[in-house]
């Protein structure tokens, strides 16, 4: 009888154990997706839409394409060739939008043109 009693202690100790670490996980999980929304909201919502890369491509042009000449061996900015593989999308929208490597300008797209603009560089 005590040792039943003590096994399905034993149980229950596990159980709890369980129980506790599934919602560490979850909670971690919670705490991941809330931080990652608002440490960069921007980009954090650029990546849940889908980017028209022929607007893009407009955008591009109108923007970007006097710097970084897919033509021209050599123009004011990078090739921007299989810029996807050497890049994350996070990066690629920091360096649009911070401004941070000059002369490269600081770019203030919406986010619909940053998910557009972006879809088209993932084509390069
Ligand atoms: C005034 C010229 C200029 C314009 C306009 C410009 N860029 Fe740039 N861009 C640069 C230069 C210069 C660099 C290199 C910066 C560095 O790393 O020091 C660069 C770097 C980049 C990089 C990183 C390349 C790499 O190999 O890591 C990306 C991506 C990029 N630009 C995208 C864009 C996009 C998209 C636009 C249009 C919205 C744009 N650029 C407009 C000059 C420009």
């Amino acid at each position: 009888m005590d040792n039943q009693l003590a096994q399905s202690y034993a149980w229950l100790n596990r159980l709890t154990i369980i129980i506790m670490a599934v919602m560490l996980v979850i909670g971690f999980g919670i705490l991941g997706i809330y931080w990652q929304r608002s440490a960069d909201p921007y980009a954090y919502q650029v990546l849940t839409l889908d980017g028209d890369p022929q607007n893009g491509l407009a955008i591009f042009q109108i923007n970007c394409a006097g710097c970084h000449n897919l033509q021209v061996e050599r123009s004011v900015g990078p090739r921007l060739e299989n810029i996807s593989k050497r890049k994350s999308s996070r990066n690629i929208i920091t360096q649009v939008t911070s401004g941070r490597t000059p002369p490269m300008p600081k770019f203030q797209p919406s986010k619909k043109e940053m998910a557009d603009l972006l879809s088209y560089l993932n084509t390069l």
